[in-house]
């Protein structure tokens, strides 16, 4: 991997943003009515449905980076791909990669070159702790670019690089420690945060954040932009900064249901979405989408 990475992100970039400083970034999570992510024991946990897995695919294909955190990849062991192949042709006919850039963060480099996130897709890049960065190559150095990112790590840091690399959208797909901090460091321009009907019930599991001074603290309160039920979850989107373009991911909430986000009800429920929904979700049960918020 190197410069070529540079040339494969997505092309119709509608920001025009030329003096931003970090990718256009996106955090995406699905968490249970109590808040949490995952289950007490830390592995994974089934939240989502078919129909909303399908929807993190269309978020996904927008963009040109995926990152996650070294937990989840111990955890989940996500592929993080565009599964839709449809979604994948329609990314190279625009000279992209067929599937974004794959990002993790790590301190201790306690990762494996087994792991799904190295053994699938295309690029990858590592961002690690200076201290632990030879242990790093040594164990990834094949499978990923490993970036010395310093000591402590800063997620503006490595926002900053990463559009430096060209990664001008970046969506954030967890877990815990990851969202806590481009929140806390206000990183992120808009949220997707799904509710599922159930409950995990226990503080030993991973909630959707840790503590933190977190720029939307009362009275201070993030904008919703629009929300929908999606099947038996419901789907929230906020606007975190003024940097918030809708038409960044409109094209991609759009493809739930044909219809465009402009007409979703932000104060209630689109139930007449919801069952076109439903429809889409019957079609691709069969073809789940891997990754951090899915089987
Ligand atoms: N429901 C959802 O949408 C969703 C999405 C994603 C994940 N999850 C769940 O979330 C859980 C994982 O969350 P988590 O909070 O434990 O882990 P995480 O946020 O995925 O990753 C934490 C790890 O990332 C590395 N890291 C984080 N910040 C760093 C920094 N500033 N500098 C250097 N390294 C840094 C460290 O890796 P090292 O330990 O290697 O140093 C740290 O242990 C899993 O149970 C997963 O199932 C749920």
């Amino acid at each position: 991997m190197g410069d070529g990475m540079v040339d494969r992100v997505v092309d119709d970039d509608p920001l025009g943003d030329a003096g931003a400083v970090r990718p256009y970034t996106v955090l995406s999570c699905c968490t249970s009515l109590d808040g949490y992510i995952s289950s007490a024991s830390g592995g994974r946990l089934t939240l989502s449905n078919a129909a909303d897995l399908d929807r993190v695919d269309a978020v996904r294909a927008r963009c040109d980076a995926i990152l996650v955190g070294a937990g989840t990849i111990r955890a989940d062991n996500p592929r993080l791909l565009v599964r839709d192949t449809g979604r994948a042709a329609r990314r190279t006919a625009d000279g992209a990669a067929a599937t974004p850039v794959k990002v993790t963060v790590t301190a201790a480099a306690r990762l494996t070159a087994d792991a799904d996130f190295f053994r699938t897709g295309l690029d990858k890049l590592v961002y690690c702790r200076s201290t632990a960065v030879h242990r790093a190559r040594r164990l990834l150095g094949e499978h990923a670019s490993v970036v010395d990112a310093g000591d402590p790590v800063r997620m503006g840091w490595v926002s900053r690089d990463l559009l430096q690399r060209g990664i001008r959208r970046l969506m954030v797909e967890g877990g815990g420690q990851i969202h806590t901090q481009f929140l806390a460091d206000n990183l992120v321009d808009e949220m997707h945060l799904v509710m599922a009907p159930v409950f995990v019930g226990d503080a030993r599991a991973r909630r959707f954040v840790g503590d933190g001074r977190f720029p939307y603290r009362s009275p201070r309160r993030a904008r919703l932009v629009g929300s929908r039920a999606i099947g038996d979850v419901v789907l929230m989107r906020y606007a975190l900064s003024d940097r918030f373009d809708p038409d960044v991911f409109d094209p991609a909430l759009a493809e739930l249901t044909g219809v465009d986000t402009a007409g979703v009800d932000t104060a209630g429920i689109d139930t007449a979405g919801s069952d076109t929904v439903a429809l889409r979700a019957a079609r691709t049960e069969a073809a789940l989408i891997d990754g951090v918020t899915s089987p």
